[in-house]
């Protein structure tokens, strides 16, 4: 039977999670990963739920206009509200999309869950079109998950 495509993806990023390490580190060795092992990846960050805000966290590609986000908005808001991952792929054509850069195309939107808890999710654009599909889904539900549980034990802002 082949393997997933981003199987080993998948394990790196599992490697990289020491015991040791809180949520920041996780969340910046998960993004590090992602943003270097998958080249159609441009911009990947981690938002984080606070209130009925989502507050951007570890990112790496160009800086976003968008370090705050209202529950209520854009494709990130539909996904921690919806509690379900969104796929986006023309983002242009998409009426709830909140532009970051004019270079990107697609969009993965992905929710860190704890249960039906939203703890935050990870978003990652493309400057593909429809550069993501059902192997993208499952590694990032999959890192989702190995984030979920230090989320909940040392939230970003706990001490
Ligand atoms: N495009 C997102 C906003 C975040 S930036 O992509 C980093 C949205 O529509 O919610």
């Amino acid at each position: 039977m082949p393997s997933d495509p981003h199987d080993a993806v998948l394990a790196k990023v599992a490697a990289a999670l020491t015991p040791a390490m809180h949520a920041v580190g996780a969340m910046e060795c998960a993004v590090a990963v992602l943003k270097q092992e998958i080249p159609h990846y441009s911009w990947v960050g981690i938002y984080l739920v606070d209130g009925d805000e989502l507050v951007l966290g570890p990112f790496l590609g160009k800086p976003s206009p968008h370090t705050r986000i209202p529950l209520g908005r854009g494709i990130c808001g539909a996904a921690a509200t919806e509690k379900r991952t969104i796929i986006v792929d023309d983002v242009n054509a998409d009426p709830r999309y909140l532009a970051c850069s004019i270079d990107t195309k697609s969009e993965i939107v992905v929710p860190i869950l704890q249960g039906t808890r939203v703890l935050g999710e990870i978003d990652i654009d493309s400057d593909k079109p429809a550069a993501f599909g059902a192997a993208d889904r499952k590694l990032l539900e999959a890192v989702g998950a190995l984030l979920a549980p230090r989320l909940a034990a040392n939230p970003p802002g706990s001490g």
